[in-house]
């Protein structure tokens, strides 16, 4: 039986992180309304702007305030003068870890009416039907704390970081990438590069094996990152499921955005697909500050999150019905600008409100 009622954590964060999950999140109550399902939202103000007042992106006790959620919304985190690497590691990643988030889920599809930059192309059929998932690995591998510097601002200064590949790890998210094409195309593409990275890709490349045996209808490619990335390029209607390394899976993700069309578009997933903990939703884009504060936010890659949320909490039609909301607005020719049209965030939310009710 499918509960009803949900208590969400909103981390709007910055820029137009802000923008965004306020209209993901009026979304989420309208269909909810059409659903029967009531959501509870609880806003934290963790960002760039609470580390510059009080020196920390979340209180102490911040995870364990919202470990009793059904799940996070969250917008965006980074603004000018607070390094990059403190709002990724001084709030996402402590999240994504100490929920066991392990896999990122990034879903691309080209919608009609959006133009991918692939349209202009002289085959612009190539987009048609273009619908894959990547399935990155989202807390270890190349994104670790170990490694250091040494002999710094000398002539023989270092640097040594080291990856952390782990079975556990790797079958896990492989799992859940032939788990997911089982129930759609039964394709799965897994990420390498063992020719020129000779310890962890090619332990990877086992694991992965080792796992496509047990699912007998799924079928396993393995392809090297660097003609994969061109694949994606020329050939992306070719993908059903890439399962990849946290690195390469953030970096194909990005591609593959914009392969679709707009960054603004994208949205993910950060799952703990045991429910043990809260899952979390965010669009791919950043806070954005050439665009903040000026009602040219793309609100889709919040929306689409906030339906891959609802997906996760078992309302698949209800989550369907969003994008089905959101398709026919771009076919209208109602877009925000990143797409081509002239919408405003405020206007564009409007009008994907009343389609709903
Ligand atoms: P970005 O995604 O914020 O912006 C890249 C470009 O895309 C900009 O020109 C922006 O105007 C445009 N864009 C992004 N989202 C859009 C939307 N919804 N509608 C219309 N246009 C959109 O990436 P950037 O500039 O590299 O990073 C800005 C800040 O965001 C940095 O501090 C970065 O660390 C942070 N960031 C945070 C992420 C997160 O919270 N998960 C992810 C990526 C970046
Ligand atoms: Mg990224």
């Amino acid at each position: 039986m499918t509960r009803v009622g949900y208590r969400i954590a909103l981390i709007p964060g910055d820029g137009i992180g802000a923008e965004v999950v306020p209209p993901a999140a009026a979304v989420l109550q309208a269909i909810g309304h059409r659903h029967g399902i009531t959501f509870d939202f609880d806003e934290f103000d963790w960002s760039c702007q609470r580390y510059v007042h009080e020196g920390a992106m979340m209180p102490t006790d911040g995870i364990d305030t919202i470990r009793g959620h059904d799940a996070i919304l969250l917008g965006a985190v980074g603004w000018q003068g607070v390094p990059d690497s403190i709002s990724l590691w001084g709030l996402l990643i402590p999240l994504r870890r100490a929920f066991h988030q392990y896999v990122n889920l990034r879903p691309i599809m080209v919608f009609d009416g959006v133009r991918s930059p692939l349209t202009a192309a002289k085959d612009a059929t190539r987009v048609d039907g273009v619908d894959f998932v990547i399935v990155r690995e989202n807390v270890e591998g190349e994104y670790s704390e170990i490694g250091g510097r040494m002999n710094r601002g000398l002539a023989s200064e270092q640097a040594i970081q080291t990856a952390v590949f782990t079975r556990p790890g790797i079958s896990r998210v492989a799992e859940y990438a032939f788990g997911l094409a089982a129930g759609r195309r039964g394709r799965v593409t897994s990420a390498t590069k063992s020719n020129g990275i000779v310890h962890t890709m090619p332990f990877w490349d086992e694991v992965v094996s080792e796992v496509a045996e047990d699912h007998p209808g799924v079928a396993l490619r393995s392809e090297h990152i660097d003609a994969l990335a061109a694949k994606i390029v020329l050939e992306p209607a070719a993908f059903d499921v890439i399962v990849a390394s946290n690195l390469f899976g953030d970096v194909l993700s990005d591609l593959a955005a914009a392969v679709a069309g707009s960054i603004g578009i994208a949205p993910s997933g950060n799952l703990n697909p045991e429910r043990e903990f809260p899952s979390m939703f965010e669009p791919v884009h950043g806070s954005a500050p050439d665009i903040a504060g000026r009602d040219l936010a793309n609100p889709v890659g919040a929306i689409w999150s906030a339906a891959m949320m609802l997906e996760h909490l078992g309302h698949r039609e209800a989550a369907t019905e969003i994008l089905d909301a959101v398709r026919a607005l771009f076919v209208d020719g109602i877009r925000t600008r990143d797409i081509g049209g002239s919408a405003g965030t405020a206007e564009f939310t409007r009008e994907l409100l009343k389609r709903i009710d």
